[in-house]
């Protein structure tokens, strides 16, 4: 027998209830001006379920800066298009550092911990950019597809605002192109992964652009974004460094392979299930939104579908 459609609206709307009761919500990030201005009382949850059903509750279908989730997409494409290569050039390990942070990539010889952090994130747009010539319009390319709503888009404003404060990124982009593992000009790369930061999405489009994720690598199609084996490899970064240094209270009080942003968005995997996408403004010191983890960890305690 098939499962319920919808099967897990009740416990969406009980979490929605609980998360409304928490007495602190976070602050929006504020070292990109624009998102300073984003309202922690805002929530939304959208669950996709395998078939590309997807239904939630509260802000779901509101569009929010999915900044670093992004980045998932950013390495499913560079191991689509150009397979294992990637591995030389960026790590597995979590950093146990802040996402932003410079201070291993010396002592490491310009190899970021994982694609990730920022430090991976911009080799990996480097090797999108050397590829496609258009790594940001490729990313948009595959979100739209694979969410179905062809009006996604960057966010100029946004993309300006993280150019105007960008000098941590370009001195990371720099500082690993002295090693020779940045190839694209800098000034070309940053625009490009700004731009790929951008992106406004919702929970709704987060989650089903994800599904290959929950699919083992196979798109909304039928077609094959990725191996079974590289789908995993993705699930297992995100459950290891998904969450910047707070990957471990996140895979003890959650247990699934998640992707945070500073938008505030979480975008969650149940391999074989479903993919969630949880958002509200509100962040820790660690750059996750409080009012999604929170909703995630509820999310699994309710349905006992974590990986463990
Ligand atoms: O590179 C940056 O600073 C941001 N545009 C992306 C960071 C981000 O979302 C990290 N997340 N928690």
């Amino acid at each position: 027998m098939s499962p319920a459609p919808h099967r897990f609206r009740a416990v969406l709307d009980r979490v929605a209830e609980e998360v409304a009761a928490l007495p602190h919500r976070g602050s929006p990030a504020d070292y990109i001006p624009v998102l300073a201005d984003g309202d922690p009382r805002r929530f939304g949850m959208a669950v996709a379920e395998l078939d590309g059903t997807v239904y939630g509750v509260g802000d779901w279908r509101q569009p929010f800066s999915a900044q670093s989730i992004t980045k998932v997409f950013a390495l499913a494409l560079v191991l689509s298009l150009d397979g294992e290569g990637m591995w030389q050039r960026v790590g597995r390990e979590p950093s146990g550092d802040p996402f932003n942070s410079l201070v291993q990539l010396e002592y490491e010889n310009g190899i970021p911990r994982n694609p990730f952090i920022n430090a991976g994130a911009l080799v990996v747009t480097d090797r999108l950019q050397a590829l496609t010539g258009d790594a940001a319009g490729r990313l948009r390319e595959v979100l739209r597809t694979e969410s179905g709503n062809p009006a996604l888009d960057f966010d100029p404003q946004v993309a300006a605002s993280e150019a105007a404060h960008g000098d941590r990124n370009a001195a990371l982009a720099h500082f690993m192109a002295s090693y020779g593992n940045i190839v694209t000009p800098v000034p070309e790369l940053l625009p490009a992964y700004f731009q790929q930061c951008s992106i406004e999405a919702s929970c709704a489009d987060l989650a089903l652009a994800a599904g290959f994720l929950a699919r083992h690598g196979i798109r909304a199609d039928g077609s094959a974004l990725l191996t079974r084996s590289q789908a995993k490899q993705i699930n297992a970064v995100m459950l290891t460094c998904g969450t910047y240094d707070a990957a471990g209270e996140f895979a003890y009080r959650v247990g699934l392979p998640a992707k945070s942003g500073v938008g505030g968005g979480i975008v969650a995997v149940v391999p074989g299930v479903c993919t969630l996408c949880v958002w509200s403004p509100g962040l820790d010191r660690r750059g996750n939104s409080v009012a999604a983890m929170a909703a995630l960890d509820r999310f699994t305690t309710l349905t006992n579908l974590s990986i463990f």
